[in-house]
């Protein structure tokens, strides 16, 4: 395995690579201070969650007086492998059969030990390839060393031949990167590196947020991206997923809506938090060649609760085509 890091204005020299993730850390820092959120539609103000918060409050009492809460409580805890195969038409023959482990929305703070189960699950599987897209924290106010411990038992306890890699969501800020590195788990801010088996290689790209911390870096990432046959996305939320087909993308990886944590009885979420791309919000999708595929989150936000979805860590194997 060879794995070579490439970014939309950088080469492979450090001094460069490092050039980049300062002008990505002075933009995100900027949002992250003020008061409106950027997405691919623009700058928008920063939503009150006020009432939001209320509501889920009044739910989770209504939850409570009818026994029911406990119930999902269960439910969000109890995480379920899926397994799924993708075929990617153009799938090099060395990548056949290659198995990603994608983690989404961990939101630590909200199921305890939620780590440790997930070191459970995984088992001794040794995938390929280890994905985390977002959301690791739940409250974007909390202190990122509070996470140090979390970070450091997946990247000592979870392997993967080529390695985790992993991207930031909306409720993660910039600070949290150097906490996920020092694990021994790599972040991909708007970068891309290459893949080896024997002679053939896939691209893995991990862009920044796009649903808070939107750039116009973001494009160029991903159209100087290496042009392999396979080229596989890792970015936290569904919102560009035609500029993401336009490029050549085989496979899109996300998460953010968690299915919308609290779902109908035909899996459709009643609420998603996405801007654009509602219909690529839960599960498997395809859009024109490119497969995608939206987690619905191993972990879950506000209320510790799900009802007619599942937490989940998914199990891809990438596959050829059948002829
Ligand atoms: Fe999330």
């Amino acid at each position: 395995m060879q794995i070579q890091r490439t970014t939309s204005i950088e080469t492979n020299s450090a001094r460069q690579k490092s050039s980049n993730r300062e002008i990505w850390k002075k933009f995100r820092i900027e949002i992250e201070t003020q008061k409106a959120k950027s997405n691919v539609t623009g700058f928008y103000p920063k939503r009150s969650w006020l009432l939001f918060a209320f509501l889920l409050k009044i739910f989770g009492a209504c939850l409570a007086v009818t026994g029911l809460y406990w119930l999902g409580n269960w439910k969000a805890k109890n995480i379920k492998v899926k397994k799924m195969d993708i075929e990617i038409a153009d799938l090099p023959e060395e990548f056949e059969n290659y198995e990603i482990i994608h983690l989404s929305d961990l939101h630590f703070d909200r199921v305890i030990g939620i780590e440790e189960r997930i070191v459970e699950l995984v088992g001794d599987r040794n995938p390929d390839l280890i994905v985390l897209t977002g959301d690791y924290k739940d409250d974007l106010s909390m202190n990122p060393e509070r996470y140090e411990g979390t970070f450091e038992y997946l990247g000592k306890f979870l392997k993967a031949k080529d390695g985790m890699f992993a991207t930031l969501g909306n409720h993660d800020t910039h600070d949290l990167v150097p906490v996920i590195e020092k694990s021994g788990i790599h972040t991909l801010q708007n970068e891309s590196l290459e893949i080896k088996r024997g002679k053939s290689k896939i691209t893995l790209t991990g862009l920044d947020d796009v649903h808070y911390y939107f750039s116009d870096r973001v494009f160029p990432a991903m159209e100087s991206a290496p042009k392999n046959d396979c080229k596989i996305l890792l970015v936290h939320s569904p919102e560009i997923v035609p500029e993401a087909a336009k490029n050549g993308y085989s496979l899109y990886l996300c998460g953010h809506t968690h299915s919308g944590q609290v779902g109908w009885p035909n899996d459709k979420a009643i609420v998603t938090h996405v801007n654009t791309g509602e219909e690529y919000a839960v599960g498997r999708w395809h859009h024109g060649k490119m497969q995608g595929y939206t987690s619905s989150g191993t972990g879950v936000s506000g209320l510790t609760v799900r009802f007619f979805t599942d937490s989940e860590i998914a199990v891809i194997r990438l596959k050829r085509p059948v002829a």
